[in-house]
């Protein structure tokens, strides 16, 4: 896993932005479309923002197709927590594939469809990703298989004590949703995790520093071949191999010159 560490919120969203301008950029360049995997929550957000700002300024985003990455069960179409407005909201315009919160049928008959949509645009090439404060990645929670696919999912106490803040005030919280699995996730060409704030500190320490464990889901990005964690100073706070993270980012361009 390659750890960046920037100096704040506002600037994870820049340098997330310029990764995903530089990739969508080269891939029309090349004649090719992109594909993401797409994360809502609130870490995200600053990305999407600045994307807008990038493709206001000309990057083209006309062939960019978007896969939601999870979704709430149950919500009706209008619900301001869905995931799907999340991305409606932020998100540039383009061929953008949520998850429905009430699909028709059989549900595990979704779920592989939505995999073979995956397939079927050629597979993720880029998926970004936030963190739970429990160290789930899309709606896998501790305990769920690091091989998993996309399927339904109980949410945990504590992350639906964590994501309450978007529903009403006494409102109850989803129990259950579909998400992407960890499985899913691994198959993507590249991962870029964000993460903000100090009460994602010790999940983000314990992804990159922990043992590789479906204890905590977000530890399965160790497998990858190209992952990187783009952090600020209150995310990375509890990193205890700082020095080296950095040097490690630095040695690109230090081989450059
Ligand atoms: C939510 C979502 C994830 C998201 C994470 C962090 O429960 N299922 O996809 O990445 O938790 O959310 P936030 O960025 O709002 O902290």
């Amino acid at each position: 896993m390659r750890v960046m560490v920037v100096p704040d919120a506002e600037a994870v969203g820049r340098h997330a932005a310029a990764l995903v301008a530089d990739m969508v950029a080269g891939h029309a360049a090349a004649g090719r479309g992109t594909v993401l995997g797409v994360a809502a929550g609130a870490t995200p957000v600053g990305l999407y923002r600045q994307l807008q700002a990038h493709v206001a300024t000309g990057l083209d985003f006309a062939r960019v197709a978007a896969f939601a990455l999870d979704e709430y069960l149950g919500l009706p179409p209008e619900h301001p927590a869905l995931f799907a407005r999340c991305f409606q909201a932020h998100l540039p315009p383009c061929a953008l594939t949520v998850i429905a919160s009430r699909p028709a049928g059989d549900l595990a008959a979704y779920c592989a469809g939505y995999e073979q949509a995956i397939a079927a645009a050629g597979g993720i090439d880029l998926q970004l990703l936030g963190i739970g404060g429990n160290g789930h990645i899309g709606f896998n929670e501790p305990g769920s298989s690091l091989g998993g696919r996309t399927r339904p999912v109980a949410l945990s106490a504590e992350t639906r004590a964590a994501n309450a803040g978007a529903f009403a005030p006494g409102e109850a919280v989803p129990e259950a949703a579909i998400t992407m699995g960890t499985g899913t996730i691994l198959e993507a060409r590249r991962i870029l995790l964000l993460a903000t704030g100090a009460a994602k500190a010790a999940a983000v320490a314990a992804a990159v520093e922990g043992p590789l464990t479906a204890g905590l889901p977000a530890s399965a990005l160790q497998l990858h071949a190209d992952a990187t964690l783009l952090l600020d100073e209150a995310a990375a706070s509890r990193l205890t191999r700082r020095a080296y993270y950095d040097a490690e980012a630095a040695l690109p361009r230090r081989l450059d010159s």
